[in-house]
C-alpha cells in the first residue's frame, strides 16, 4: 500500500483542543468563533510512545525491582509529600496548577530553595518574572542559598540548551503558557503551544530523569489552557486553590501515576511566605466558645485525613415568591434535595424560607457523610435552637429520611476525640465493631428525626419565630 502523503499543519482548537486538518472559521467541536491555530502536525501519543519505549524485550514483571522509594527525593515538608505520595520521584513530571496569585510561583520557589538547602543543584525558569523580580522573592522566603540556577526564557530551544548545560537535580517551569516553540505559528498560552512545550519538557525530564514542576495557570473556566489538555500527558496534577480573602491554602492531588489521589496538603500564606498547617482541624472549626444556632461540626475525610469542619447555616423567613437556597462550599443541589427530605420528615415550614448555607474557612465538601450535618445546621437555624454542646456528627441522608452508612468511620471518630469532642451522632448502621475512642460517647441513629433528637434539635425545644 502506498504511504499517505503527510500533512505537515493541522489545526486546533484554542479553546477545547480539537485537532482538524483544515481551517475552520468556527471550530466544529466546541462552536467557538475563529479559535483555530496552526500548529505544526504532530501525534501527542506517538510521542509519548517514542519517549518510554526502548529496544528492550519484554521482561517478567515479578523480576523488576520496583523499589522506587529509596530514590524518591522526599522534600521533608510533611504536607508536601503527602500530596506527592511520598516526594518527588526522578523523572516524574507535576503540573501544578490554580489561579493566577493563588501563590504557585511561591510555592515552587520555596521548594526549590529548600532542594538547594539540602545540596541539590537546582534550575528555576521564569517567563513571567525578571531575575531580579525573582531574587527578591526568595530573600522574602529566606536566605537565598547556593545551588539555586535562575534563568527568565520562553524559548524552548533555549530552556533545552540550559538544562543539558547546568545538569539540574530539579526543573521548574513557570509558567507553561509563557513557554513557546519556535516552530508554531500560534500564540503562547494557545493549546497548540501549552501542548508541544509540555510534550518537550516531558521528554527533557523523561530523558535525563529530572524531577520536573510545571506551573499552569488555570482560566476562568477552571481549565488549564483548554480543558484537561495537559493533564493526560503529565505524571502528577496537583492543583493550589483557597480563596483569596483567606490566608489558607490547599494543595490537592487530582491524578497521581506514583501515589494517592485526593490528598490534600495544608498551607497558609504569611509573609515571609507559604507555612505548613499541620493541624488544619482547628482552622476549619469554628471558634464559638459556647454552640450557636444554625452551626454545628462534621468531621469530614479529604484524601486520607480527617477534618472537623463547621458547617453553617442561616435561614430566614423569605419575601420573596421563590426563596433563596445560596451555598457556599457545598453543593447547592444537594442542598435542595436536603432541605426537601427535611420538609417531608419533619414537616417544617423551610419552603417559606431563604436557605444560605456555608462551609466555615472556604472549604468545599463535597462528601455525603456531610449531609446530616447540612440538615442539622438548617433546622437549628430554623428553629433557633443551638446544636448540644461538643457534640459532632455525620452520615449520609437518603431520600426517605434514613441514615446511611459512611466510610472511614474510626477515623473520624478520633478526629473528633482528638480535638476535644464529647459526643458523636453516626448512623446506627456502622455501629456494630467500631472501636470507639476513649472520652467520646457514640450516638447512634437510624434516621434523620433520631438524629436530630439525638443533637438536641427537636420542635419540642423550640423557641424561634418561625
Ligand atoms: P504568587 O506566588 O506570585 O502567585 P502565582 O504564581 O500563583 O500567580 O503569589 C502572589 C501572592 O502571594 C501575592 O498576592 C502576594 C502573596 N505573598 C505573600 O503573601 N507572602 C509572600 O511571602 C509572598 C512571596 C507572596
Ligand atoms: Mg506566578
Amino acid at each position: 500500500m502506498p504511504d499517505r502523503p503527510k500533512q505537515k499543519t493541522e489545526y486546533v482548537c484554542n479553546s477545547c483542543g480539537h485537532v482538524s486538518l483544515r481551517w475552520f472559521g468556527r471550530c466544529p467541536a466546541c462552536g467557538k468563533w475563529d479559535s483555530l491555530s496552526e500548529q505544526a502536525r504532530q501525534d501527542i501519543a506517538d510521542q509519548d510512545v517514542a519517549i518510554l519505549t526502548s529496544d528492550q524485550a519484554p521482561v517478567l514483571l515479578s523480576g523488576i525491582d520496583a523499589s522506587d522509594t529509596g530514590t524518591r527525593i522526599p522534600l521533608e515538608v510533611e504536607e508536601l509529600d503527602r500530596v506527592l505520595g511520598g516526594g518527588l520521584v526522578p523523572g516524574g513530571l507535576v503540573l501544578l496548577g490554580g489561579e493566577p496569585g493563588i501563590g504557585k510561583s511561591t510555592l515552587l520557589l520555596q521548594i526549590l530553595m529548600r532542594l538547594a538547602r539540602m545540596g541539590m543543584k537546582v534550575l528555576y525558569v521564569s517567563g513571567e518574572e525578571s531575575l531580579a523580580q525573582i531574587r527578591i522573592r526568595a530573600e522574602r522566603l529566606g536566605q537565598c542559598p547556593d545551588g539555586l540556577w535562575s534563568m527568565c526564557e520562553c524559548s524552548l530551544d533555549r530552556i533545552q540548551a540550559a538544562v543539558k548545560e547546568v545538569e539540574p537535580r530539579f526543573l521548574a517551569i513557570d509558567s507553561i503558557q509563557t513557554m513557546n516553540s519556535p516552530g508554531l505559528s500560534s500564540a503562547p498560552g494557545s493549546v497548540a503551544q501549552v501542548r508541544e512545550a509540555t510534550a518537550r519538557i516531558m521528554k527533557i525530564a523523561k530523558s535525563m530523569a529530572i524531577p520536573t514542576v510545571i506551573v499552569g495557570h488555570v482560566t476562568k473556566e477552571g481549565a488549564i489552557a483548554g480543558p484537561r489538555v495537559l493533564e493526560h500527558l503529565v505524571d502528577t496534577v496537583l492543583y493550589f486553590e483557597g480563596d483569596r480573602s483567606h490566608s489558607f491554602r490547599l494543595l490537592r492531588t487530582v491524578k497521581n501515576r506514583y501515589g494517592p489521589t485526593f490528598e490534600i496538603g495544608v498551607f497558609e500564606m504569611t509573609e515571609g511566605g507559604l507555612r505548613q498547617v499541620t493541624n488544619p482541624s482547628k482552622l476549619f472549626m469554628g471558634s464559638h466558645v459556647s454552640p450557636v444556632p444554625g452551626a454545628v461540626t462534621v468531621p469530614c475525610i479529604e484524601g486520607t485525613r480527617p477534618l472537623m469542619v463547621e458547617i453553617q447555616a442561616l435561614v430566614t423567613r423569605s419575601n420573596m415568591a421563590m426563596p433563596r437556597r445560596t451555598t457556599t462550599g457545598i453543593d447547592s443541589n444537594r442542598l435542595a434535595m436536603l432541605v426537601a427530605v427535611a420538609q417531608r420528615q419533619l414537616g417544617l415550614a423551610l419552603h417559606e424560607c431563604d436557605i444560605f448555607v456555608n462551609v466555615a474557612g472556604g472549604l468545599r465538601v463535597s462528601e455525603p457523610a456531610a449531609d446530616l450535618g447540612i440538615i442539622a445546621a438548617v433546622v437549628s437555624s430554623f428553629l433557633e435552637m443551638p446544636p448540644a454542646p461538643a457534640s459532632a456528627l455525620f452520615g449520609e441522608i437518603g431520600l426517605t429520611g434514613e441514615l446511611r452508612p459512611v466510610s472511614r468511620t474510626e477515623l473520624r471518630l478520633k478526629e473528633a476525640a482528638r480535638l476535644g469532642f464529647s459526643s458523636c451522632i453516626i448512623p446506627a448502621s456502622i455501629l456494630s465493631g467500631v472501636a470507639v475512642p476513649e472520652g467520646l460517647t457514640i450516638l447512634p441513629a437510624s434516621d434523620l428525626k433520631e438524629a436530630l433528637v439525638a443533637a438536641g434539635l427537636h420542635e419540642n425545644g423550640r423557641k424561634g419565630r418561625h
